[in-house]
């Protein structure tokens, strides 16, 4: 939806989890709140489920389909929503890793336009995966990777978009360090920046990390990471989903907090960040309620 002029705007939330962590209260919140928020799309960066279970899939599949006669929403696949195990390596192929997922949601790298705005997902999640080892043990299955065939991919897809589109790039692994974990979600970050900046992205959409956050890539790239709907959230930090808006000349990624007792969303920090191309400016307003 074009909010006013040129602008658009983004619910962004990631890492539901249905199955056992998920946080119903806040599902339930989110149902009800998201519409309201005139947003022209949701965007779920993955980790829909905890064990790529059927269950767990129909749930978040439920709450895509009710979430759908508000806005178009599109959803990524996280580490979590794929069977790694029945294809380590992708000795078997990627076909068995992918099935159960996209079952439910179809594609794996969804391309979606809206007025204003094209959006395109790309794949980071490969479980265990030569792309995505690395030398700590615990990254195994976790970490995720982006191939160039991807940022390839998605560069061309933006490349033939309309001119005036403000470009989204959606994938699940967190691309700047976690806050408080101070991990990374991908592995080979230093090269995947430069093939990031590459494909003409205004603003990265991710997740993974459990935290929140608002940063850049290089001082042009904005990136929003969503936070967790599950019990899983880092420090026992209070659940945050963002909300993005790109206008002409930056993009804006405003916090909301949940607040448990309330059993509501409230509306928190906004970062501000110049687009690539623009005179650098970058604002951050802590704590307001300005809204976007
Ligand atoms: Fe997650
Ligand atoms: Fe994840």
């Amino acid at each position: 939806m074009v909010v006013s002029g040129d602008e658009v705007l983004l619910a962004h939330i990631s890492d539901l989890h249905f199955g056992g962590y998920a946080d119903l209260a806040q599902i339930e919140a989110l149902e009800e709140f998201l519409p309201t928020l005139g947003a022209g799309a949701t965007v779920i960066s993955g980790d829909l489920s905890q064990r790529a279970r059927h269950g767990e899939f129909q749930a978040a599949h439920a709450f895509v389909h009710r979430m759908r006669p508000h806005m178009p929403v599109l959803v990524v696949p996280g580490n979590h929503d794929i069977e790694w195990w029945k294809s380590p390596f992708g000795l078997l192929g990627d076909r068995r890793k992918y099935a159960k997922y996209s079952r439910y949601f179809r594609d794996l790298t969804p391309v979606l336009e809206i007025p204003g705005a094209i959006l395109a997902g790309a794949l980071s999640s490969y479980g265990v995966a030569f792309g995505s080892l690395t030398w700590n043990l615990r990254d195994l299955a976790v970490k995720g990777h982006l191939p160039p065939s991807e940022t390839d991919r998605v560069g061309e897809v933006f490349r033939k978009a309309a001119p005036g589109l403000a470009r989204i790039l959606v994938f699940h692994h967190n691309a700047l360090p976690g806050e408080v974990s101070r991990r990374m979600g991908l592995a080979h970050w230093r090269s995947t920046y430069r093939r990031l900046l590459a494909t003409g992205a205004d603003v990265l959409l991710c997740g993974h990390d459990h935290t929140e956050g608002a940063g850049q890539i290089d001082g042009s790239l904005a990136v929003s990471t969503s936070g967790t709907h599950s019990q899983r959230s880092r420090g026992g930090r209070p659940s945050v989903f963002n909300l993005v808006k790109v206008d002409r000349s930056a993009v804006h990624i405003q916090h909301f907090r949940w607040e448990p007792a309330g059993r509501r969303f409230l509306r928190s920090d906004i970062y501000s960040f110049a687009r690539a191309g623009q005179p650098k400016v970058a604002v951050s307003v802590a704590g307001g309620d300005q809204g976007l």
